[in-house]
């Protein structure tokens, strides 16, 4: 089959490789339809998270059931499905309790939680491709209705919509509440749109890419140009002075200035700055614990020296990590299905497999007009 392949930074190629098989009983193999590229494939791509040479890239995947291991008794050849970027077991104490996040047995390292082409995650091969495997199909795949109806609205269940609205269920959004995001990258744009399903009366949404920034105020949010000055000022302004309730972290561990220069602790800096005393911050954009290239000695060993104590004597409630997809993508489906939610509307571009190498260096560069790229393996170059 065709797929993306990993080579090293800034290397990544189509090309034909061994298709997948059904390797455990409870597995099935999906023919993908559409996935998409996400701001966490560039973390690899920048040569910022380590990963195999020969990896197949690509975690927010959808597609047919094509195949399924004799175990494997709910999903059917021929369902139309989403596959969460979270790959986990349905058995072990995490997965029970709803962190598939964290699953305790799907990674063979050991470390809680695994996933699809992406570092530390465990060997499972992404769906940039033709073809992929789902290990615990029945577990972690998401039905949709069958034909082709919201297909770019349901490419977004496997991530960042779940992503987004992890977010501001992180931040405690809730009616009538005030948000401010920082990013409006894709899984920026989706919290501002979920603060907008939760309810918020305000939501102010933090960057510097004008292009990002509009589709923002289209979503009914306010802008707040990072490039105009600086954003606590601003929120403070708007808000008389109060800041925001709720706070929502959707940038990660490259944080930079408009000129570029990275600040890893800029971003929740601002937050706690612009968040009033005893609110929530949800921390969604990705730390790591280590970073050789960090922009300081402290960020190279995961040590982000935001400000502490000032989120302390704030009592502000701080909770992080990667999204548990499946806690939400039933319900955000749902929304869709019954017209309530559009997520589509940040897709800037639908392209044929073959032109994934060209989408990558686009989107690494943030080049204008390219919020969210999503990749059809079955569409003619
Ligand atoms: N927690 C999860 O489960 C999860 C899932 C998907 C993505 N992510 C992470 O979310 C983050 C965002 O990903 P994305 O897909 O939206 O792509 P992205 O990387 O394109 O978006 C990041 C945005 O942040 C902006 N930015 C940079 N510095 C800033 C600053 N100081 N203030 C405000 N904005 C700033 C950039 O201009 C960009 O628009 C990444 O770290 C990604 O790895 C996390
Ligand atoms: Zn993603
Ligand atoms: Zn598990």
């Amino acid at each position: 089959m065709k797929a993306v392949v990993f080579h090293g930074p800034r290397q990544v190629a189509v090309e034909e490789v061994t298709d997948p098989k059904i390797e455990e009983p409870l597995d099935a193999i999906i023919k993908i339809t559409t996935t998409n590229i996400c701001g966490s494939d560039l973390h690899p791509y920048d040569g910022r998270a380590p990963l195999d040479e020969g990896m197949v890239l690509g975690h927010e995947n959808m597609g047919i059931v094509a195949e399924t291991g004799p175990g494997v008794n709910r999903v059917k050849v021929g369902d139309r499905v989403s596959v969460p970027f979270n790959l986990a077991c349905g058995t072990c104490r995490n997965c029970n309790e709803g962190w598939t996040s964290a699953c305790l047995r799907a990674n063979p390292s050991g470390q809680p939680g695994a996933g699809y082409g992406y570092p530390h995650m465990g060997p499972y091969w992404g769906g940039q491709a033709e073809f992929m495997r789902v290990p615990w199909a029945d577990f972690n795949l998401l039905e949709l209705p069958a034909g082709h109806e919201h297909e770019s609205d349901f490419t977004m269940l496997s991530d960042i919509f779940p992503t987004g609205y992890h977010g501001t269920e992180l931040a405690q959004v809730a009616p009538g509440k005030t948000v401010a995001v920082f990013g409006a990258g894709p899984v920026g744009l989706m919290a501002a749109y979920s603060a907008n399903i939760r309810g918020a009366s305000q939501t102010f949404v933090a960057d510097f890419q004008p292009d990002r920034l509009a589709l923002a105020e289209r979503m009914g949010a306010t802008a707040i140009n990072l490039a105009d000055g600086d954003p606590v000022e601003a929120i403070m302004e708007a808000t008389d002075g109060f800041g925001v309730d709720c706070g929502v972290e959707a940038v990660g561990f490259q944080a930079h200035d408009p000129a570029g220069q990275e600040h890893p602790a800029l971003v929740l800096d601002n937050l706690v700055s612009v968040v009033r005393a005893t609110g929530h911050i949800g921390v969604v954009g990705v730390y790591v614990p280590q970073d050789p290239d960090a922009a300081t000695e402290e960020a190279k060993e995961g040590r982000v020296a935001f400000n502490f104590g000032a989120a302390f004597e704030k009592g502000l409630s701080i909770g992080s990590g990667q999204c548990p997809v499946k806690r939400y993508n039933r319900e955000l489906r749902d929304l869709i299905i019954r017209g309530q939610a559009r997520p589509s509307q940040i897709i800037s571009h639908e392209l044929p497999l073959d032109q994934a190498v060209d989408a990558y260096a686009e989107f690494d560069r943030r080049a204008d007009g390219y919020t969210k790229v999503v990749l059809h393996p079955g569409q003619a170059a």
